[in-house]
């Protein structure tokens, strides 16, 4: 199994070039097979939570051509099947959106209902309800959501919670519901203004996305288009992350940095020099961070994908800081893997007490999802000696390239397969 080894220690300089944001092209994608004409897509990232939903895609009958590593094209005019194969998709939650696009689509849809995972109980209740709404009628059987209706009608819905997949997969189906719907409560996050600017780049009348009232009128049919990702402010701010914690000098390019301000005012706020271009943000860290309190919260709030890496870098901070995890309740996971590498963390139900330490030490800790992932990586860059970060496949489902891209900014990084490539990778490194 791939592991990651690490020299720590380096403080990480250079430039990295972001890749387009995972969380907006898996709904685009699923979006896409709502066309009967050929969609481009590009600035898809290359990762393998991407590449598991076009195989999925091509499953149901699509027609999906790549025309390079970052650009596929999508014909919907092939599907013959709306019914999505448990095999091909159980490996990513993001399959609940084929539901809100071959019902929009079909009028009817057979996806496998997406389980619990590593970060916590992920429900879906929010997404049927507004498909209710609408005219679908849903069932669960046999582990599998069959949603189907004869005529779908715009629906005034109300989420009880903000959910970015709810009110996307709404979006979908509903743009091509009769009449107006509207979703109050909605999410704001960057990838759910890029599904609908992409919905709309196909002909869908969708206004108010980015606020929290959403304004749909459905429309009888799609037409092609070509459309580019949104960068992806996640692996945008997780490099800002890793400078940060190496005391280094990074600039992010091809990003949007309005997205990112959360993230920026935070490493200000604990003592990095920040320097905004027009799609790219300079990050500068010259002495020891400072304690800081932070709360996950939905967009423009601090965002739960950076809730790990933050972990990371306040355990190495001066002083005692508090991180609370207010959208899953399983993010704290990466805890008792940074305790190993000499972190003085505790965890209280959703709340992590942080007392700073001056430096973390090489282990060999395990990934116990994405995020998580990336925030030991980050921690192995910070620490003296050698991190083997276990499980990357994880990683691997949302960074595209990880270890290229650090090794790019002068990191001591490298996949291995076995205790030999460590060994050797440790040789090498000196
Ligand atoms: C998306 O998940 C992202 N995934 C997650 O990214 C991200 O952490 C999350 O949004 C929050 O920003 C994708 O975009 C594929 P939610 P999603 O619905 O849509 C509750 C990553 O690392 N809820 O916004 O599934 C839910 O339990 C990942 O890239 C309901 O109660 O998240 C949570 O507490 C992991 N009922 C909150 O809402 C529902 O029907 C927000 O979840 C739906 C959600």
């Amino acid at each position: 199994m791939e592991q990651y080894v690490v020299k720590g220690g380096i403080p990480l300089v250079g430039e990295v070039e972001i890749a387009g944001a995972k969380n907006a092209a898996l709904p685009i994608l699923s979006a896409a097979i709502m066309c009967d004409e050929p969609v481009t897509l590009e600035n898809l990232p290359d990762v393998n939570d991407i590449n598991v939903l076009i195989e999925s895609i091509e499953k149901i009958g699509a027609k999906v051509d790549r025309l390079d590593r970052h650009t596929v094209r999508i014909n919907g005019s092939t599907i013959r099947n709306c019914s999505v194969d448990y095999e091909s998709i159980k490996k990513i939650r993001a399959s609940y959106y084929l539901l809100g696009a071959l019902l929009g689509k079909y009028k009817e849809a057979e996806v496998p209902l997406p389980g619990g995972c590593n970060i916590g109980s992920r429900p879906i209740d929010q997404h049927l309800k507004g498909f209710k709404a609408i005219g679908a009628d849903v069932q669960i059987s046999h582990g599998t959501i069959i949603a189907k209706c004869r005529r779908m009608a715009g629906a005034h819905i109300f989420l009880d919670v903000v959910s970015v997949g709810a009110t996307i997969n709404i979006m979908m189906a509903a743009s091509r519901a009769e009449g107006r719907t509207i979703i109050e409560n909605a999410a704001r996050e960057p990838h759910v203004v890029d599904a609908a600017n992409f919905l709309n780049s196909m002909g869908a009348n969708i206004k108010g996305a980015g606020t929290d009232v959403i304004r749909i009128v459905g429309v009888p049919e799609f037409h092609g288009c070509t459309y580019s990702i949104v960068p992806d402010m996640i692996e945008a701010g997780t490099y800002m992350f890793a400078a940060a914690a190496t005391k280094g000098d990074v600039v992010v390019k091809n990003i949007i940095p309005k997205h990112l301000e959360a993230i920026s005012a935070k490493l200000s706020e604990i003592g990095c020099e920040i320097e905004e271009g027009d799609d790219s943000i300079r990050v500068v860290a010259s002495k020891r961070l400072r304690r800081t309190h932070v709360k996950t919260l939905p967009y423009p709030g601090y965002p739960t994908d950076m809730q790990p890496q933050i972990g990371a870098l306040l355990s190495i901070a001066e002083g005692t800081s508090i991180v609370t995890e207010s959208i899953f309740e399983s993010r704290f996971k990466y805890v008792d893997e940074l305790s190993r590498m000499g972190a003085n963390i505790k965890v209280e139900g959703n709340t992590a007490i942080i007392d700073g330490v001056r430096q973390l030490t090489g282990a060999r800790v395990s990934s116990p999802d994405l995020r998580a992932g990336a925030a030991l990586v980050i921690a192995g860059l910070a620490a003296e000696g050698f991190t083997i970060v276990d499980d990357i496949v994880y990683i691997k489902r949302g960074y595209e390239d990880f270890d290229g891209k650090l090794r790019g900014l002068g990191a001591e990084i490298t996949v291995v397969n076995s205790e030999r490539d460590i060994r050797k990778f440790e040789l090498s490194v000196g």
